[in-house]
């Protein structure tokens, strides 16, 4: 029997690949404009660096990590998530004491144990952003418009910028115990996950996906009833920057993201062209993690784009209008084979895709090949082309893309040299 992959780990076939490379390409070349350097960091950390940062009682780290123990008894993961692996990059490679402000950018594999579904897998992939050093809301600003950039190249809009404070660890107390008094009069209607919350994490409860607990969630306390007057001016100028930017946001009180580093600035992104899975996005502000992690105090703000989910956005947008050649030379004859060989390579080396039809089959098959795989140029060439040093260059279509810098005069002209070639060598 034939092997399948692992449930929630998917192919990403060529069409879509294509897509990821797109959305790769715009992020790298956004963030390049602020001054973001790419980072690479272990798909395998020490599980305790995201327990210690994620939250040790976050769905996350409770239930959805891929963990195993090596022989000395170590627990690792694979990374749910890039935050805490840049972060700890950024200390132990001393980074954070010779470029303080770095502004890091990553995109791979991230891995979680979650029930697969529409938009949801077990491994998916992410491109992040973070930046260190400043606590200034122009930062949180500059980032959150950085990452609405990064859409706009790629041709998705419609979708929701919504932000939040959710307080710092001065406020966090104050609302922490606002949820406990709300949450325990609710005891009844709360799923057993989250009455373990009310004692370890009353914000989680917050998240919960139980339909019950998110009934209850709706009229319970929100943090911005709490926030101190330092939050509250900094989530006010956080929004005035993102406005002088020209950027529309909604406040959403109700998010406060599944991992606990989070201080101040919440941001999501959302659609509403994927059902349940409408999160595209997350980020937001974490001044306490660095120092968490054995760092110095340094502040931090980013955010995550979740990959899949933007390439099957870019993928509803978009006909798939494909070439996969621009050239396709059809070769008759043992003698023309070996020739499309070598002008197959000029033409490359000028720019141009181009594939030589290979043995066993018709010219017929052959052009009805050149047609699927979108080529705008066929060239037929036997042995009388050969001997007279030019070719018919037949064009399959205007509406098809021509190579770059290679007008049908040229191909003509790349012939003839190639045939010149291809005599002095006998
Ligand atoms: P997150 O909200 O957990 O944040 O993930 C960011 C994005 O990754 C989500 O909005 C979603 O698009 C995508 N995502 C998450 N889980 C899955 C999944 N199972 N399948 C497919 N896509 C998924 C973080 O991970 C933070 N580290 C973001 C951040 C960076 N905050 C500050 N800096």
């Amino acid at each position: 029997m034939a092997i399948k992959a692992i449930t929630g780990f998917q192919d990403v076939l060529p069409d879509r690949a294509r897509l990821f490379t797109r959305l790769e390409q715009a992020a790298a070349e956004v963030f390049a404009r602020y001054g973001y350097r790419e980072i690479r960091f272990p798909q395998m950390e020490f599980s305790e660096l995201f327990s210690r940062s994620i939250g040790q009682t976050t769905d996350i780290v409770e239930k959805e990590m891929f963990s195993l123990t090596d022989s000395k008894g170590r627990s690792m993961s694979l990374r749910p998530e890039g935050t805490a692996g840049v972060v700890r990059a950024f200390i132990q490679s001393g980074l954070c004491n010779r470029e303080p402000q770095a502004r890091l950018s990553y995109s791979g594999a991230m891995f979680r144990h979650e029930r697969p579904q529409k938009g949801r897998f077990r491994q998916f992939h992410q491109i992040g952003a973070e930046a260190f050093g400043s606590d200034d809301p122009l930062l949180d600003a500059e980032v959150i418009v950085m990452l609405m950039e990064v859409f706009e190249a790629v041709g998705v809009d419609d979708l929701r910028l919504e932000i939040n404070s959710i307080g710092d660890e001065e406020s966090r107390p104050r609302f922490r115990r606002a949820l406990v008094d709300f949450f325990s009069g609710h005891k009844a209607e709360l799923c057993k996950d989250c009455l373990r919350r009310l004692e370890t994490n009353p914000m989680r409860i917050l998240d919960c996906k139980v339909p019950s607990c998110r009934k209850i969630a709706r009229d319970a306390p929100i943090m911005l009833g709490f926030l101190g007057p330092e939050c509250q001016r900094h989530f006010s100028d956080v929004q005035k920057f993102i406005r002088a930017a020209g950027t529309d946001f909604v406040v959403n009180e109700r998010i406060v993201r599944g991992l606990d580093y989070y201080t101040r600035t919440a941001f999501e992104v959302t659609t509403d062209k994927l059902g349940a899975q409408d999160a595209v996005a997350g980020g937001g502000r974490y001044d306490g993690l660095v120092e968490l992690l054995g760092g110095p105090a340094l502040p931090g703000v980013g955010f995550a784009i979740g990959v899949e989910r933007v390439v099957e956005l870019m993928g509803q947008a978009e006909a798939p209008a494909r070439q996969d050649v621009a050239v396709m030379i059809v070769p008759i004859g043992e003698e023309a084979r070996e020739f499309g060989v070598s002008f197959a390579g000029a033409l490359r080396k000028e720019g141009a895709s181009c594939q030589v039809g290979l043995e066993g089959r018709s010219v017929k098959a052959l052009m009805r090949r050149a047609d699927k795989l979108g080529a705008r140029y066929v060239l037929v060439i036997g042995e009388d082309e050969i001997n007279k040093g030019s070719v018919d260059v037949k064009d399959m279509g205007a509406d098809r893309p021509r190579p770059k810098n290679l007008t049908e005069k040229r191909l003509g002209e790349l012939f003839s040299e190639a045939v010149r070639n291809h005599r002095a060598k006998d």
